[in-house]
C-alpha cells in the first residue's frame, strides 16, 4: 500500500489544469447503455471510480479504449444486465446502471450498494420511483431484482428529498419510457444537468433542464442518438484547489474550471477575506492578509457542496476565531475531525454540527483517510503543518483526484507517493 509524506509550510505557486468531474463522468458513463452509437467521450478524469465504471460496463459486454483522458465506448453491444456484487461493493454509484439497463433491456438485476464510511446512504428513493413507473422489485440474496416487461411507463414522480444520483437514475430510465414523465423536486447539481443535456443531444424532450421540474417525453424504449462530449471541469477538486491555494496563503490559478459552478464556493472564500479572480473558464485565488472565520451549512446545489465540508474544516482551523459547520446531508461525514485533532486542530463535535477554534498550530503526524473528501482535508493541514505527515490509505484519493501529488508537486509543493 502506498502513503503520501507532505513537509509542510511551502508556499505554493502557478496553475494547476482541473480534470473532468468524476460525479458527471460516473453516469454520463451509465448513459452509454442507452446510446446506439458508439460514442467518444473527452476530458474523463483518470480516477479509480472511473475506471470502476468502465470495467462494470465490460462486464455487461461494452467494448471500451481509454487513453489521454478520452474513452471511446460501444455500448451497443451489451448483452448481460448483471451488476454483481463483486464490482458493485467497489463504488456505491455503480448503482447508476440500474435506471439504464432496466429502461433498456426490461429487467435487470444490480447488486445493493451496502454500506458506506460517511453514512446509510440508502437508494431507497431510486426504487420507489422505478416502482411507481410500473417496475416490480424484489430485494432478494443482496440484490435488487427489477422487471418492467411493458416498459416504464411515464407519470409524475416526486421525490421525497433531493437525491443526486437518484435524479440522474430516474432522468435516464425516464428517456426510454413509454410516455411523458414529470419529476419533481428533482437535484440541480451541474453533473444532472449535464446528464440532461447530453440526452437532449440525443432527441429526447426535456423541459426544465436545470430546474427542480423536469418533464421529460420518453423514447419509447428506442435507444438514443447520443452525441459525443466532453464531461464538464469537476467543481469539487476545483474547490479543493481553491483551499490549497487559500491555506497556504498563495497565489494559485486554476484552469479549465466552470466559475458559475462554483459562486457558494467563491462566496464563502471571498466572506473568508480572499480575492478571487474569475475569467470564463479560470479563477485565481489570492493571499488573505487574515483568514477570518466562517460559518458554513452544506446543502444541495446551489448550495455549499458537502463534498467541500471537509476541505473547509481543514481551512478553518487556520482563522483566527471560531467557526461552525453544520453538515446538513450525510449523518457521518466527521471523520476527518479525529485526525486533525492529533495534527493539532481544536474542534468539537455535537451532532452534525463542528465547532472550529482558530488559528491553531498544526503539527506533522501520521494520519489515516477515511473517505475520499476525508483525506483532502488532511493533504490541506499537512501543507500547513510543522514536518512531514504521513498520510495512510490514500486509495480513498485515487478514487477521485487525478495525478494528485504530480499536480501538488507543479504548485510547488513538497509530497511524494511512498511504499509502506
Ligand atoms: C452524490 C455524490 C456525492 C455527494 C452527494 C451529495 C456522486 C457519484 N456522488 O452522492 O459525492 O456527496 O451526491 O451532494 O455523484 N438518500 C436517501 N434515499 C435515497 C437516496 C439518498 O435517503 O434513495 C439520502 C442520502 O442518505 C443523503 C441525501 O439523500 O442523506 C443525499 O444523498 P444523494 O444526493 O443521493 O447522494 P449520492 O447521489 O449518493
Amino acid at each position: 500500500m502506498h502513503y503520501l509524506a507532505i513537509k509542510g509550510k511551502q508556499k505554493l505557486s502557478g496553475s494547476v489544469a482541473i480534470s473532468g468531474a468524476k460525479n458527471a463522468a460516473l453516469p454520463l458513463l451509465a448513459l452509454t447503455l442507452l446510446s446506439k452509437r458508439k460514442l467518444n467521450i473527452t476530458n474523463i478524469p483518470e480516477v479509480a471510480d472511473v475506471k470502476t465504471l468502465l470495467q462494470l460496463l465490460t462486464n455487461l459486454g461494452a467494448v471500451s479504449t481509454c487513453k489521454d483522458n478520452t474513452v471511446d465506448i460501444d455500448a451497443i453491444s451489451v448483452n448481460s444486465a448483471c451488476a454483481n456484487y463483486d464490482i458493485v461493493r467497489k463504488m456505491r454509484a455503480s448503482i447508476l446502471v440500474l435506471g439504464p439497463l432496466l429502461a433498456r433491456f426490461g429487467h435487470c438485476e444490480v447488486s445493493l450498494p451496502g454500506g458506506c464510511a460517511i453514512g446509510q446512504r440508502p437508494i431507497d428513493l431510486h426504487l420507489k420511483a422505478l416502482e411507481k413507473r410500473g417496475a416490480v422489485i424484489e430485494i432478494k440474496q443482496g440484490y435488487v431484482l427489477a422487471k418492467a416487461p411493458k416498459g416504464l411507463q411515464g407519470t409524475t414522480i416526486i421525490f421525497d428529498k433531493v437525491t443526486v444520483t437518484g435524479s440522474e437514475n430516474i432522468i435516464m430510465a425516464a428517456a426510454l419510457a413509454h410516455g411523458t414523465t414529470t419529476l419533481v423536486n428533482v437535484a440541480k447539481e451541474p453533473e444532472v444537468v449535464q446528464v440532461c443535456e447530453v440526452l437532449a443531444s440525443g432527441g429526447v424532450s426535456i423541459e426544465g433542464i436545470g430546474s427542480s421540474k423536469l418533464i421529460i417525453k420518453g423514447s419509447g424504449g428506442k435507444l438514443l442518438d447520443i452525441q459525443d462530449f466532453s464531461v464538464i471541469p469537476d467543481r469539487i477538486e476545483a474547490g479543493t484547489y481553491l483551499c490549497a491555494g487559500a491555506i497556504t496563503k498563495s497565489k494559485i490559478t486554476l484552469k479549465n474550471v466552470n466559475p458559475k459552478h462554483l459562486e457558494a464556493v467563491i462566496l464563502k472564500l471571498e466572506q473568508m477575506g480572499f480575492k478571487i479572480d474569475e475569467t470564463k473558464d479560470t479563477l485565481t485565488i489570492h493571499p488573505a492578509e487574515k483568514i477570518l472565520p466562517s460559518d458554513i451549512e452544506t446543502s444541495e446545489y446551489p448550495g455549499f457542496p458537502t463534498d467541500l465540508q471537509a476541505q473547509f474544516m481543514a481551512l478553518c482551523t487556520q482563522a483566527k476565531g471560531t467557526s461552525i459547520i453544520d453538515e446538513r446531508l450525510f449523518e457521518n461525514r466527521f471523520m476527518h475531525v479525529s485526525e486533525l485533532s492529533r495534527m493539532g486542530s481544536n474542534i468539537k463535535l455535537k451532532g452534525h454540527s463542528a465547532t472550529v477554534e482558530g488559528k491553531a498550530k498544526l503539527n506533522a503526524a501520521d494520519v489515516m483517510a477515511t473517505d475520499l473528501r476525508a483525506s483532502s482535508a488532511l493533504i490541506l493541514a499537512a501543507l500547513v503543518a510543522d514536518g512531514t505527515t504521513k498520510i495512510h490509505r490514500i486509495y480513498h484519493l485515487d478514487r477521485g483526484y487525478e495525478n494528485l501529488e504530480g499536480k501538488f508537486s507543479k504548485l510547488g509543493a513538497h509530497i511524494e507517493r511512498l511504499e509502506e
